[in-house]
């Protein structure tokens, strides 16, 4: 992994009197910065966030979508009235296509503008899916819920090792014994690129240059700049034993490469409890 990181003194010094847990779970960073995506999308009269990167992309060619297709053939079920979660829903492509598929749709977010968004695509559309303002790390609703848990580029959000516990204890218990999750997220490779804007630490906390870090926990100086951390890259064994560990069992997996190598690869998951 090519990795470019200089730690301001502080930080070094904060590097070297933590243990490592320790450390990598008391980094995190506000949501607020994805929420300013949303609102520059929303700005530029786009409705998904895949559409920042992937001029492919529309809200209803979104990437996760053949997997999602996919996977709702592997179910081998009716799809009506099966109970879905999307967890970091943003503006709402994946449960839209889920809800048009007549599988009953709950949304969560922690960004209040990818929420009114995923509203207004959603009524757009003539579904009725509940989006709700919610952080799937504190999600304490009753166990056995949902036939299908769904993970758009979510859980890579989500750096603290604490709150990623959280997150797939409530993820597991939410699901239905015979239920299904399904992941799609970045994962660290020999061959990733990080540098410019971004600093990766060897927990595979990403860290995104930011214009003022007053407030950021764990923001840390490099080169003249401040970052903060940003994303959480597993690798993918890491991945499938963070996964294991918290009690799923992994029905398939596969990892591909972006169109550009050096870029964190894309993994995606099926599993159950
Ligand atoms: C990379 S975006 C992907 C959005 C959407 N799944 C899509 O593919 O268009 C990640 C989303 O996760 C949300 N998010 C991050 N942490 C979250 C958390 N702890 N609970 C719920 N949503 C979260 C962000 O606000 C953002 O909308």
């Amino acid at each position: 992994m090519t990795v470019t990181a200089s730690r301001s003194a502080s930080h070094t010094s904060l590097l070297q009197s933590t243990a490592r847990a320790t450390l990598s779970s008391a980094m995190t960073r506000s949501y607020h910065s994805d929420d300013r995506v949303f609102q520059k999308l929303r700005a530029a009269g786009k409705t998904s966030w895949d559409e920042q990167a992937d001029p492919n992309a529309s809200f209803d060619q979104f990437i996760l979508r053949p997997f999602l297709e996919a996977s709702l053939t592997a179910l081998n079920r009716p799809l009506r009235d099966l109970a879905a979660l999307e967890f970091g829903c943003g503006s709402g492509p994946a449960s839209c296509f889920l809800a048009a598929r007549g599988l009953k749709v709950r949304g969560i977010d922690v960004a209040p503008t990818a929420l009114e968004m995923a509203r207004e695509n959603a009524a757009q559309r003539g579904l009725h899916i509940r989006f709700d303002s919610a952080d799937i790390c504190q999600l304490t609703d009753e166990p056995d819920r949902y036939d299908l848990i769904i993970d758009g580029h979510c859980l890579h959000c989500i750096v603290r090792e604490d709150h990623r516990r959280d997150a797939l204890t409530a993820i597991h218990r939410l699901l239905k014994p015979e239920g299904l999750l399904l992941i799609e997220c970045m994962i660290a490779h020999p061959d990733l690129v990080v540098k410019g804007n971004y600093r990766i630490d060897e927990w595979g906390v990403l860290s995104i240059k930011v214009e003022d870090s007053a407030g950021v926990e764990g923001a840390f100086e490099s080169d003249g700049g401040w970052f903060a951390p940003h994303r959480r890259l597993r690798t993918a064994e890491q991945l499938l034993a963070e996964l294991t560990g918290a009690g799923f069992a992994i029905h398939y997996q596969h990892a591909r490469q972006q169109s550009d190598s050096r870029k964190p690869m894309l993994m995606r998951i099926r599993a159950g409890r």
